[in-house]
């Protein structure tokens, strides 16, 4: 019922743009809690170069797109696209809009403003196909990394971050006993366990085989996998008991709070912490997941140009904006997220961000499944909703089990 008063919403709003003849229709799922702050800066900025377009903020509530994804696949389907809309950079979306014929290119676009060879390479080839650039990358975000405490930990004697699960586990259990959260938790919308999921996958099978499950090299059949399920169980213990009632900024709030020792986030947690009024290094730390740091898990949200794009022209100016390395300084301070050119300025990012940026230059890189990169979308929601259910029932070989239907389901290797 939600979705569908969600969808019927978006149809409304969408059908008055056309009256408006300069305007630009952006949809996102940035709404608040450290997202909406660093959309609304790209807005102001490009409302300085383009005062007369006015641009329409299409953005559906829910994390990680919760339910976006689902409006913006009826609407493209529909022949009713927004001018420009996030993306992530990956299957999700060469599998969901490119292959189907959806999006024009715009490697022309990215050349003729000299922005082409500004991007990593590795990052303009997951948003390209057949040669073609589909969309514009404006941040790289890490997904698995720890955000904590600081006073916390100091109650709790954490001299040094921990590196290995039984070190983690420690100071979990020290601070549940001192009456704290171990580890915060929301997955009132269902992503947030398969993102945490994700990341001990990772430090169980190492980046290399991690990155071979996805090109066909490695089974999902592998004892690690059923290991890391065995690694969520123990984490599990030091949960919220509230946790499925609660949305990912109220799991990073209650690290602010005081309530929670840390939350396992990706660093959109570092942009809603920043917008609550805490300093990174001084308020709150963070390390990347035990065992995975020698990983980076990549998220990065890109802009794309749907075929017969309302406003075209307008959007071409949008597409060309976020290209640029003002564009691109002036968001991903504020968003949390490091920038996906190469050569923006170092010295406008926070110490949290610049360590972002080193390790995104020095660990191996690995596509987050849940944040659309790795695999396509009925891959990642079929996970989603296996890990879900471990969360309550938490039996390791049935789960595990349904791991490999999935992934045989999915055309992965099995055995
Ligand atoms: C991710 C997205 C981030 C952030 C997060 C939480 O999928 O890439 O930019 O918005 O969801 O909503």
């Amino acid at each position: 019922m939600k979705k569908i008063l969600i969808i019927a919403f978006a149809i409304i709003l969408s059908l008055s743009i056309f009256a408006t003849e300069n305007a630009l229709e952006i949809f996102s799922w940035w709404t608040g809690g450290g997202e909406e702050e660093g959309l609304l800066a790209l807005f102001d900025l490009f409302n300085k170069y383009y005062p007369d377009i006015q641009i329409i903020n299409a953005a559906v509530a829910g994390g990680a797109g919760t339910n976006a994804k689902a409006v913006l696949k009826t609407r493209m389907l529909g022949g009713n696209p927004p001018d420009s809309f996030q993306v992530h950079a990956g299957m999700e979306l060469t599998d969901t809009y490119v292959i189907p014929g959806l999006m024009e290119p715009i490697t022309w676009l990215l050349k003729e403003t000299g922005a082409y060879d500004k991007f990593p390479k590795d990052l303009i080839e997951i948003v390209s196909y057949k040669g073609e650039v589909y969309s514009v990358p404006v941040n790289v975000h890490r997904a698995n990394v720890v955000f904590y405490n600081k006073k916390i930990a100091k109650e709790i004697g954490m001299t040094k971050e921990p590196t290995t699960w039984p070190e983690f586990l420690t100071y979990l259990d020290k601070a549940k006993k001192m009456g704290y959260v171990g580890i915060a938790l929301g997955d009132k919308n269902k992503w947030t366990s398969l993102h945490l999921f994700e990341s001990i996958m990772l430090a169980e099978l190492g980046p290399e085989k991690y990155n071979k499950l996805w090109k066909g090299e490695a089974s999902f059949n592998d004892p690690a996998i059923k290991q890391a399920l065995s690694i969520l169980k123990d984490i599990l213990a030091y949960v919220n008991s509230d946790h499925s009632a609660l949305t990912w900024q109220d799991a990073t709030r209650m690290v602010f709070e005081g309530k929670a020792f840390c939350n396992m986030m990706g660093d959109w947690a570092e942009g809603y912490l920043k917008t609550l009024g805490w300093k990174p290094g001084v308020d709150f730390g963070w390390f990347a997941l035990p065992g995975t740091q020698d990983a980076f898990m990549l998220v990065s949200d890109t802009f794309g140009l749907p075929k017969n794009a309302p406003h075209r022209e307008n959007a071409i100016k949008w597409l060309k904006f976020l290209a640029t390395v003002e564009a691109q300084d002036t968001f991903n301070p504020i968003k949390g997220s490091i920038p996906a050119r190469i050569d923006a300025d170092k010295s406008k990012y926070d110490v949290y961000l610049k360590w972002s940026m080193n390790d995104f230059s020095t660990k191996a890189i690995c596509p987050s499944i849940i944040h659309g990169s790795a695999a396509p979308e009925s891959f990642a929601t079929a996970l989603m909703d296996a890990i879900n259910i471990f969360v309550t029932e938490q039996n390791v070989n049935q789960t595990f089990k349904e791991i490999l239907w999935i992934a045989e389901d999915n055309g992965y290797l099995t055995d």
